[in-house]
């Protein structure tokens, strides 16, 4: 297994994983009101085996109390490479490599609620954070990256952010 940078010549792999992983109305999620600007370019990676792209995962930079903050995801793995570790590597990779940057504080995830917990995330209490759209209970998690990176966080109820507003189209 080999966790890489994505390169332009994967791009339509790595769509085609999405559709396979979240379906074809997927970038009409919630969530992707959080992602109308480009990924962190630098984490977005591949997981691939003898040159097939296997998994992907990406990272947004969002607004948390005016700083600049991550969020994780999406995250995808081949249907029937699933339960084989590549989601795993993935992830910890993205982490590690997230951390060595020294920019952020911490990064949050809506997603499984069983599945990050191995990685360091908390569950986050109810209201604490503004969400774009409805949440499922325990799906907003929250890793820190370095060993202060909660410290500071408002008690809230604050609002995540998208990083650029959306065009209207007007
Ligand atoms: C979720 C997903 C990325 C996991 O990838 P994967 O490569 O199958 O996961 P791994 O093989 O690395 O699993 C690592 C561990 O998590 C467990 N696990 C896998 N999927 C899980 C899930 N959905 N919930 C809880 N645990 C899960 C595995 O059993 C394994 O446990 P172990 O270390 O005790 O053996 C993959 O199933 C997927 O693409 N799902 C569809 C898209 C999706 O839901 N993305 C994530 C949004 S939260």
């Amino acid at each position: 297994m080999d966790i890489r940078l994505q390169a332009n010549a994967d791009n339509q792999d790595v769509a085609g994983l999405m559709k396979a992983a979240f379906g074809a109305e997927r970038n009409n999620r919630a969530v992707w009101y959080l992602r109308p600007a480009e990924p962190v370019s630098s984490l977005c990676l591949v997981a691939s085996q003898n040159n097939k792209i296997c998994g992907s995962l990406r990272f947004w930079e969002v607004i948390v109390g005016g700083h600049c903050q991550l969020l994780l995801g999406p995250l995808a793995v081949q249907p029937d490479l699933r339960g084989k570790g590549f989601g795993r590597a993935l992830v910890i990779d993205g982490l590690r490599r997230a951390q060595q940057h020294n920019k952020w504080d911490f990064v949050l995830v809506s997603g499984d609620p069983d599945y990050y917990p191995k990685f360091g995330f908390v569950h986050i209490e109810d209201g604490q954070f503004i969400w774009p759209g409805a949440l499922l209970p325990n799906v907003l998690q929250i890793r820190a990256l370095h060993e202060v990176g909660l410290d500071n966080l408002p008690v809230g109820p604050m609002a995540v952010l998208p990083l650029a507003v959306r065009k209207t189209g007007h």
